[in-house]
């Protein structure tokens, strides 16, 4: 037996009974005749104690050369500490030693092992197993892993049944590129690896599995952020005879569990709102409603008084940044060098200070009076003591600035807190987007989308506003999960095709399947799929996925503890008939 209690289990009820520990040596302190380490392993940390007379001189010189996560077993007495340390379960006790075996040595490792870590990102990646170690890590994953089973408890007991889908497949159109790997015994041909089991959960209701869902890894190569990784897990559902409705309700069923089983947070009922408004009120389709600060449209107001710029403009839009009216000049002017940057892109900012004596100071005083400045700050629902801020510009890039500069103020006035919890669901969404590049219609969230029944009619003529029976759920302003209502009539499906620009003989060789299988009575159905790694660093408390992940991948996709992705012999290559261009 190598252990009898773990090394975060033993407190003062366990006095003078003889223990056997075993992890990894955290820290020693060696004070001559006196030497204490603490061991750890994944329950907790427990300080061992060697004392001239007590231990043999061999044993305290023993101890004396353990170094950090050395892995040692140690047998010894429970015995009561005399200084106490209440910050830790086990602190009341520690462990007379008298056997100490060194089951293996450490070398020195490349960072500190404790919460507060000296190892930069890049180091911490190529030790990951190291960085494991650390309890905020640990915690992070142990996270997901109470989220995962969750989950699975509250879709088992809503009858969904968890169905693996392949992944070795072929493209599924989620509008990323495809990780695709060759087939050797089928020359010049290739699988993909699913950017989502779209298709196949479609295909399990055609069969009649009427609830089905699985916790599934996706690949999806696009650009890396901190909330997007090469390969993701997702929380992927599909459900038949339902309307929108039915998904909704469902969801915020799952949402509602696991904030209230892993958080103890009390969801409470989720918002909605139309695409439309939380594009014109917040400039973004994922509004982070941790805090207010709406968008008013300033046109008929700031437009005609002589101020060239906002006479020209699409759109002149702002919104008050409450209680920001005391700003100095120095922060204003640092808000209009941010908003100027290429990332944001704005070419300058109007501010309005709504000063506590009911009187205005703007940017703009030349071209507007105080009435003028009084009808704006109404419409923004300004009190003495906000800040106005105002930007204008085209339709869309004007919003999307606006909606950068919203969460900067958010941020800057604290209004971001991680404790608190807004979700959305955003409806409603179009069915098509129009992309410059091809200069054709996409489908928004994808080609298997339904649009809704009183849009059809604009199909033809108006394309660009067909609504689509398509939502997702944001929470703090991150896409947490997204799906639809689909098409389950092959003639729709085939019109969808037609308006996304397949051909025929196009729709058929991707997707022949698909459509086929509507043919054999497939029933009306829907679903989402959450995004499993963001909704678990949205429970931490983090912006960063990577860390929820057991073994990430860095920003250029890389991994750099195993060095992958990496070059293959010529032997391999010749095998899979790939032949690279030696230039
Ligand atoms: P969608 O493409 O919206 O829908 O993806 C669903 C959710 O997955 C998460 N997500 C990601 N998370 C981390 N890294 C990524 N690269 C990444 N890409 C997406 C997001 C997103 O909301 N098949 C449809 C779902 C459906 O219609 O049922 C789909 O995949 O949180």
């Amino acid at each position: 037996m190598l252990r009898t209690h773990t090394c975060g289990e033993l407190r003062l009820a366990d006095i003078n009974k003889e223990v056997i520990l075993s992890g990894w040596v955290q820290r020693v302190r060696n004070k001559g005749g006196l030497l204490w380490v603490d061991l750890r392993d994944r329950y907790g940390l427990t300080q061992l104690i060697f004392e001239e007379g007590d231990s043999s001189k061999e044993l305290l010189e023993k101890a004396a050369t353990l170094g950090r996560e050395f892995v040692v077993q140690a047998k010894g007495l429970v015995i009561e500490r005399t200084s106490k340390n209440d910050k830790i379960p086990t602190g009341e006790i520690e462990i007379k030693t008298k056997e100490l075996t060194v089951l293996n040595p450490s070398k020195v490792p490349p960072f500190i092992i404790e919460d507060e870590t000296d190892g930069g990102e890049d180091l911490r990646m190529k030790y990951r197993y190291l960085d494991l170690r650390r309890n905020v890590i640990r915690e992070k994953l142990q996270l997901r892993h109470r989220m995962m089973q969750e989950t699975r408890r509250y879709m088992d007991g809503q009858d969904f049944i968890e169905v693996e889908t392949p992944v070795l497949i072929k493209s599924t159109p989620e509008g990323a590129r495809d990780f695709v790997v060759p087939s050797r015994i089928n020359p010049g041909e290739f699988y993909a690896l699913p950017q989502s089991p779209q298709t196949f959960k479609q295909l399990l209701m055609v069969s009649g599995f009427d609830r089905y869902f699985q916790i599934v890894k996706c690949f999806r190569d696009e650009d890396l952020r901190a909330d997007r990784q090469p390969e993701f897990t997702q929380i992927d559902c599909e459900m038949s005879f339902v309307e929108q409705e039915d998904i909704l309700n469902t969801f915020e069923g799952l949402i509602g569990h696991l904030f209230s089983s892993v958080k103890k947070v009390d969801l409470g009922t989720v918002e909605r709102m139309s695409y439309a408004d939380a594009m014109t009120y917040y400039g973004n389709d994922k509004p982070d409603l941790r805090f207010d600060m709406r968008f008013a449209e300033l046109n008929d107001l700031a437009q005609g008084k002589g101020f060239g710029i906002f006479d020209a403009a699409e759109l002149v839009v702002g919104f008050c940044a409450t209680g920001a009216g005391e700003y100095t000049r120095k922060q204003i002017d640092a808000l209009t060098e941010w908003v100027k940057r290429p990332q944001i892109g704005a070419k300058g900012l109007v501010y309005v200070k709504c000063n506590g004596d009911g009187s205005f100071k703007s940017s703009v005083d030349k071209f507007y009076g105080q009435s003028d400045l009084q009808a704006w700050a109404e419409r923004m629902d300004a009190k003495p003591g906000d800040l106005l801020l105002v930007l204008s510009g085209d339709v869309q890039s004007t919003r999307k600035q606006l909606s950068e500069l919203r969460l900067k103020m958010g941020e800057e006035l604290g209004l971001r807190d991680r404790n608190v919890f807004k979700p959305l669901w955003v409806l409603d969404f179009p069915l098509l987007e129009w992309d410059d590049e091809s200069k054709r219609f996409h489908a928004m969230h994808h080609p298997f989308t339904s649009p809704k029944t009183e849009d059809l009619k604009l199909l033809e003529t108006d394309p660009g506003n067909v609504r689509a029976n398509a939502y997702d759920l944001v929470i703090n302003g991150v896409e947490i999960g997204g799906g639809s209502i689909r098409i389950h009539d092959r003639g729709v499906q085939q019109t969808m095709f037609t308006h996304l620009g397949f051909s025929d003989e196009e729709a058929k060789d991707q997707f022949g399947f698909l459509m086929e299988a509507f043919e054999f009575g497939a029933p009306p159905h829907g679903g989402i799929a959450f995004g499993f790694d963001r909704l678990c660093a949205i429970f931490g408390g983090s912006d960063s996925i990577r860390d929820y992940i057991a073994f990430p991948k860095n920003n250029s996709g890389r991994d750099v503890m195993i060095d992958s992705p990496s070059a293959i012999s010529s032997e391999q290559l010749k095998e899979l008939n790939i032949a690279l261009d030696k230039k």
